[in-house]
């Protein structure tokens, strides 16, 4: 009985092995074999918070392979690796420890998904695979959907250096924008005439109508200040800041800025950072005509529907009144309360 068993199965084996192996050598050796299909769209969007998936499907399988994910850092030319995987097993690497995951909905997927975004995963992701001989990447780039925001010390004009520049963005609730995040907040309006610091290190303002104090007529883009040192230069900021979870809302004054911390704090929120007003205003319309006190000590207020009583300013924007003292009590203040 053991004997027919084998007979039957044998020849059917080895030919199903030999096929199977020239099939494999043929995928193997073949020059030029596309293993990794060409993603349909090169840029991901997502808001912070959310999980989001970057694409990375095989045509075929290797028999023997890995897919190495890592981000690319314009900054820092050294490989960020985020999950390698083979098939099977897996192993996280980084920061992103605990956010990313193979999303592995069928045999040929290989694609990333990262829970609850932040502003630090924007950038350019590389899915590689590794099979020995030829090795083939895609790039994918993730992209936010935010606001810009222009920001100036207390201190005045031209205070920061670039690491001050990235740590005042960051206590507002905000990351140094990107050059491509300045160039379409430029395209949504931002008309800036100062300088300020952007996260690949370069110094940059958005003009949109070209005049004589900001650059003469050069035409209208995003201006550059050329190289500049990191330490020992001083300009402004551009913080990038996406959608949050949760709500800004406005309390009457008028209050000084001990009484405005302590006005949020009872009413189970905080006093609302710069970064959270700006969020407001662009992904919730928040208009209001008043100024109040913030995080920062700054007062301001957000507009939506330019009118003249509301500073006159012609283009929807958010108003500052700058750092008044803060014994002022002219002000109310913009509270901020998580989900
Ligand atoms: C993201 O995924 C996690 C687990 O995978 C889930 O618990 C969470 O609700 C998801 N968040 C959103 C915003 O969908
Ligand atoms: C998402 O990230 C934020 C900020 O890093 C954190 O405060 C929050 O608890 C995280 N949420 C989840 C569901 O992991
Ligand atoms: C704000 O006003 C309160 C009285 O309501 C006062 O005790 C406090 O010292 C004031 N704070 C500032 C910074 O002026």
């Amino acid at each position: 009985m053991k004997g027919l068993v084998l007979l039957l199965l044998l020849p059917f084996s080895i030919e199903e092995a030999a096929v199977y192996r020239s099939a494999n050598r043929n995928q193997d050796h073949t020059p030029g074999t596309h293993y990794l299909l060409d993603p349909i769209h090169n840029v991901v969007q997502s808001t912070r918070g959310a999980n989001v998936t970057l694409p990375c499907i095989l045509r075929q399988r290797p028999r023997n392979y890995k897919v190495k994910w890592s981000k690319i850092n314009p900054i820092d030319p050294m490989e960020n690796l985020i999950i390698i995987t083979n098939g099977k097993y897996h192993k996280n690497y980084d920061k992103l420890k605990g956010r990313a995951r193979m999303r592995r909905s069928h045999r040929l997927d290989a694609s990333l998904v990262i829970t609850n975004v932040t502003l630090e995963d924007e950038g350019r992701y590389k899915c590689e695979l590794v099979n020995g001989l030829e090795d083939q990447s895609l790039t994918l780039s993730l992209e936010l959907e935010g606001v810009v925001f222009p920001y100036q010390s207390r201190e005045g004009r031209y205070r920061f250096n670039y690491i001050e520049a990235r740590q005042a963005c960051e206590e507002q609730d905000g990351r140094l924008a990107t050059y491509s995040q300045l160039y379409q907040e430029w395209t949504d309006g931002l008309d800036w005439c100062n300088a300020g610091w952007l996260l690949e290190g370069g110094v940059h303002y958005p003009i949109i109508v070209p005049r004589d104090p900001c650059g003469g007529d050069l035409p209208p883009g995003i201006r550059s200040y050329g190289p500049r040192d990191q330490l020992k230069d001083k300009f402004d900021a551009f913080c990038f800041t996406s959608a949050l979870k949760g709500r800004v809302f406005f309390v009457n004054g008028p209050m000084n800025y001990t009484e405005a911390l302590n006005t949020c704090l009872a009413l189970k929120a905080q006093i609302a950072k710069v970064g959270h007003l700006y969020a407001a205003w662009r992904f919730f319309g928040l208009d209001h005509c008043d100024g109040g006190w913030l995080a920062d000590t700054s007062v301001r207020f957000p507009i939506i529907d330019p009118r003249e009583k509301c500073g006159g300013l012609p283009d929807p924007g958010v108003r500052s009144f700058g750092f008044p003292n803060q014994k002022e009590r002219l002000y109310g203040v913009y509270c901020y309360a998580p989900v």
